[in-house]
């Protein structure tokens, strides 16, 4: 019989391996499973109790937002508000900064999160996901701004995320690799089935909204245009395509069996230069991409080396499978 290790065991043997730890952050990363737990729970259901539909509202960054947005947002604000890890929090969902109502202690800790990616998906029962990023409050901020939340990404503590799909599962990074835990439903426990994942070097397989071809630039045309005719134009095999729409989808196939994602610059003017946002999306997954042997990059640079300018910028994203992601900065530099 299989011996499994769930992701509290593991979070606990972490924090024995360091000395330091008073116990915070093992403490976090404990209160957002029980948070994701909760979330699979609800998109399992939502069908049946009535909250997959559209809600009448925009979100800060002018998208409609689904029911399941504003509740996902709900059920992770009020797992994490309370427990005296946190400092501040960050949501895609929400225009500023959310503050820990004063009557809670307050923690050494920021977070920022999607709770729910890839939501378009919602009424056609794909996968969706919930994205999060640990940074360190500033020394001495008791009261923090969005301004304590500027910091790059190769300052995260942790990074994660949880894909609800025919299983749900948690990918997480402490900077010391990256593993997978499936959550068993029956007990409710997160269980390690994937440790230590790692992305392949070279990959036959892209993912690109082609939708888009026409607002791209010359360097991601030239490589899209290369993967498509395969053998034919010069590449020594030829390339398979998906595009499931799901950032956390996406990014836990190339952890898998590796490939290549791009949500590059374009000029289409609703995305303006880019569609995915920094703080939620790239600089998390960028974080678990490196850590698991992969690159990351806007194609001008490394997402983890970008000082965000506002907590809901976007930016450009090329990850995965290191020697295509190689190859596609090559073409940018010429
Ligand atoms: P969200 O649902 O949080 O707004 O994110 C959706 C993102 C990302 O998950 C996905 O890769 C991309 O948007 C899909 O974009 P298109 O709709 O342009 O394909
Ligand atoms: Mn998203
Ligand atoms: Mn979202």
């Amino acid at each position: 019989m299989n011996t499994h290790k769930t992701l509290t065991q593991f979070i606990v043997e972490q924090q024995r391996a360091n000395p330091q730890s008073t116990g915070d952050l093992s403490g976090l990363m404990n209160d957002i499973a029980s948070a994701c737990k909760k979330i699979s729970h609800l998109v399992n259901r939502s069908g049946i109790i009535g909250i997959g539909g559209a809600a009448e509202s925009e979100n800060v960054q002018g998208e409609v937002q689904k029911e399941l947005d504003i509740i996902t947002n709900d059920v992770m604000v009020d797992h994490l508000n309370w427990t005296g890890h946190l400092a501040a929090m960050a949501s895609e969902e929400i225009e500023d900064i959310i503050q820990i109502p004063e009557h809670y202690p307050k923690g050494k800790y920021l977070i920022s999160f999607d709770p729910l990616d890839g939501s378009s998906n919602i009424d056609i029962n794909l996968s969706v996901g919930t994205i999060f990023s640990i940074l360190r409050c500033p020394e001495g901020v008791t009261n923090p701004t969005v301004e304590d939340f500027k910091q790059k990404g190769a300052q995260q503590v942790c990074a994660g995320f949880c894909v609800y799909g025919p299983t749900t599962m948690m990918i997480i990074t402490t900077g010391n690799g990256v593993d997978g835990f499936t959550l068993d439903q029956d007990v409710g426990e997160f269980i390690l089935t994937h440790p230590k994942m790692t992305i392949p070097e070279d990959t036959a397989e892209f993912a690109i909204n082609m939708s888009n071809q026409r607002f791209w630039e010359e360097p991601v045309q030239r490589y899209i245009d290369e993967c498509i005719k395969g053998i034919d134009g010069g590449r020594e095999k030829n390339f398979n395509m998906r595009w499931v729409a799901s950032m956390v989808a996406e990014v836990y196939r190339v952890l898998t069996r590796g490939g290549i994602f791009l949500y590059p610059l374009d000029n289409k003017p609703s995305t303006k230069g880019g569609k995915l946002r920094l703080m939620y999306e790239a600089s998390p997954m960028s974080f678990i991409v490196e850590q698991a042997g992969g690159l990351s990059s806007t194609g001008r640079e490394r997402i983890l080396d970008i000082t965000p300018e506002g907590i809901h910028q976007r930016v450009p994203v090329i990850l995965g499978s290191k020697n295509e992601v190689e190859r596609i900065l090559s073409y940018h530099q010429q």
